[in-house]
């Protein structure tokens, strides 16, 4: 039983992920390994820490790999079990423990707003979660949890927003907003998808989260393609943002924690080392490791092989 007053989540797996070719000629980026499991774990994990049992995945033709990761594997656990291997055993079954997860195919990859509007049938109406299987929130932080409250409140749609640099904006869609009086929240008037520093109405970043009512399905039916001939979730949204009344208003979240993007190489590379020198297992060893190569001048220390 889901315990959120959203219950249900989409999460987009369908892009060509060409910023990360050649490993996402064959396989999606959200397939990448962040330490030991692939990025879209913690997103489903994520969503499921919120009370979100439902999940619905909008895949291309990447589809098998996701579905054999959130699969049971029923041979590599008896043999694991034969052997007595019961921490590696409990590995394995985590991902097969997480709500219920469907898939729906994109078929042609035509934009964000178009693989959230291949949704529609399965959410039906009411406000649902979309969460981007590259962008992962620590799970120490709160966000999603905060922008479900926030869209039960105004009855709008809620994005997740990030202080950036002003010279990364153009990589982001970027929100004008004001403040609501006594309230965390900002309401958001417009929306531009990777405008230029010099256009761009604030240093506010949309991130991967975002609670939106199901007025969106309808806006997107109607949304033109636009930046790269993409249709934009962000152009979508922007209507929304006018329209009062029933479904109307776009609210952001400002989010001040911590989080890893592993949509493109650096980035990438950036989060697995973050995120491994905070493991038990071997954080400790691999901080020193990394002390040891950057006095090395970034040559691999020869003592460590
Ligand atoms: P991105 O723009 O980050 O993904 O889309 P991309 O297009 O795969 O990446 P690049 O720019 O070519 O490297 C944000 C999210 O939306 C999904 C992507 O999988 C990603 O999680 N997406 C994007 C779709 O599901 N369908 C699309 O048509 C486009």
């Amino acid at each position: 039983m889901s315990t959120s007053a959203v219950r249900k989540a989409v999460i987009p797996v369908a892009g060509l992920g060409t910023r990360f070719l050649p490993v996402t000629k064959a396989m999606p980026k959200e397939m990448l390994p962040v330490v030991d499991k692939p990025a879209i774990q913690y997103v489903v994990e994520e969503a499921v820490s919120v009370g979100i049992d439902d999940i619905l995945m909008i895949t291309g033709r990447n589809k098998r790999a996701l579905e054999d990761h959130f699969d049971r594997v029923p041979s590599l656990e008896a043999t694991l079990e034969a052997k007595g291997d019961s921490k590696k055993l409990a590995a394995i079954q985590e991902s097969n423990n997480l709500g219920d997860i469907h898939y729906v195919r994109q078929g042609d990859p035509k934009g964000l707003g178009h693989a959230v509007l291949c949704a529609e049938r399965h959410v039906g109406n009411e406000p649902f979660a979309v969460l981007l299987g590259d962008d992962l929130i620590d799970e120490r932080d709160e966000l999603l949890s905060d922008m479900i409250r926030v869209q039960q409140a105004t009855g709008g749609s809620v994005v997740a927003l990030m202080e950036v640099p002003r010279e990364q904006i153009s990589a982001y869609g970027c929100a004008d907003v004001t403040e609501v009086a006594g309230e965390s929240y900002v309401q958001v008037h417009g929306l531009v998808e990777k405008p230029e520093p010099a256009d761009a109405p604030s240093n506010l970043a949309i991130i991967g989260r975002y609670v939106l009512h199901p007025a969106v399905f309808e806006v997107l039916h109607h949304t033109e393609a636009g930046r790269g001939g993409e249709i934009q979730l962000t152009d979508a949204l922007q209507t929304l943002a006018r329209r009062e009344g029933e479904g109307g208003g776009v609210y952001g979240v400002v989010f001040r924690g911590r989080r890893y993007d592993t949509g493109d190489k650096l980035s990438y590379l950036k989060a697995v080392v973050t995120l491994a020198v905070q493991r038990d297992e071997f954080g400790a060893d691999l901080r020193s490791w990394l002390a040891d190569f950057v006095a090395n001048g970034a040559e691999a220390p020869s003592s460590h092989a």
